[in-house]
């Protein structure tokens, strides 16, 4: 069944998230976010998020169908993230999807959201080139991958020890003042500072950790370099230069993030680059991947921005590599998975 309908659905998080797509061709998008009711916690409340995908889940799901000009009954399979996310969260889509393709009867799907982030790319790009390196990057995920097949084949290349490059914004974004997500004020407030205004150190590029793991990330010294300089300003009384601590900060992590990316690529001998997740919003990462890229020969494809954050079109169109794939529906009976490994 190569064109097959897919209706995707996703609550890892914030976002409750559905789309159809049929074979590689996005029919409707529809996405809900509670993001508004966490901004004052200055992050996603589990319990709230939750309680909003139980409010958000039928009206977005039969947004998306109707957008699509179908009916339950038109579409081929479900597809459902099943983790990694939050529990609370995880359960109330998972449980949902479950009931659709229950009354339904149709096949079931519940997918990886990591290699969702990976698989949406095709709507924009097409194929993937063989072998292409990936790199993911959100508020929950830094990952480099090998996809050897989209389907059931992604390897981890390298990940982060310990912040995701988000959560490393987000935080950082919280000293300065600025409300939850702080990753895009963050931002903006680059793109008038000077990038070398203040020294932010790149986390495992040299020495022993470095040697040991040169495709991993580390930014929670980064957050603490960061954190001690603006300390230090406050506690001199001087003011804090805001765009210069953003720009100083989006550089040092959009340079590793784009350097080891691209090493590895060569590494695999690969000369595209897929990268997703809502942190490759980010401007400074944008424009270093897309110069050194170009540099190095490698293709990078970083799609438009609302098909890089959460969203229904990635559960629904890797739910239709599976289903090409002749990949089996998951069991009736199976777990959502908060920390799924690929
Ligand atoms: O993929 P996503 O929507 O949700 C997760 O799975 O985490 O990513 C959200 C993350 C947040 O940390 C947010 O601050 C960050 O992506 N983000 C950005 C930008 N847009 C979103 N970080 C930096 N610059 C941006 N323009
Ligand atoms: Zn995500």
């Amino acid at each position: 069944m190569s064109e097959a309908v897919v209706l995707g659905i996703e609550s890892t998080c914030d976002e409750t998230a559905a789309a159809v797509v049929r074979g590689r061709e996005l029919l409707s998008n529809v996405v809900a976010s509670s993001m508004n009711e966490h901004a004052r916690y200055g992050g996603v409340i589990p319990e709230i998020a939750s309680r909003a995908h139980a409010e958000a889940f039928v009206p977005v799901v039969s947004q998306a169908l109707s957008d699509a000009r179908m009916e339950l009954a038109d579409v081929d399979a479900i597809a459902v993230s099943a983790g990694p996310g939050l529990a609370g969260c995880l359960a109330v889509g998972v449980s949902g999807a479950k009931a659709l393709a229950w009354a339904a009867g149709k096949p079931l799907y519940g997918i990886n959201h990591v290699i969702g982030h990976i698989a949406v790319t095709q709507l924009q790009f097409g194929d993937f080139p063989e072998g292409t390196l990936a790199l993911i990057v959100s508020g929950g995920h830094t990952s480099l991958l090998h996809v050897r097949d989209v389907a059931r084949q992604v390897d981890v290349v390298g990940s982060t020890l310990d912040d995701a490059a988000g959560e490393c914004f987000d935080k950082i974004a919280r000293i300065l003042g600025f409300p939850y997500p702080g990753g895009p004020h963050i931002d903006r407030h680059a793109q008038t500072g000077n990038p070398k205004a203040i020294r932010v150190p790149q986390g495992l590029t040299q020495g022993r950790a470095g040697a040991e793991h040169p495709y991993d990330f580390s930014f929670s010294g980064v957050k603490t370099a960061v954190a001690r300089w603006v300390e230090e300003q406050e506690d001199a009384g001087r003011p804090v230069p805001i765009d210069d601590v953003c720009a100083s900060l989006a550089d040092s992590v959009a340079s590793v993030l784009s350097r080891k990316a691209l090493d590895a690529c060569e590494l695999y001998g690969s000369h595209s680059l897929i990268v997703g997740g809502g942190f490759s919003a980010n401007s400074q990462l944008r424009a270093k991947l897309a110069q050194e890229g170009a540099e190095r020969g490698v293709q990078v494809r970083i799609p438009e921005v609302k098909l890089c954050t959460d969203n229904g079109a990635m559960v629904a169109m890797l739910g239709s590599n599976l289903v090409q794939a002749g990949v089996r529906p998951s069991p009736a009976g199976f777990s959502i998975d908060s920390v799924m490994p690929l």
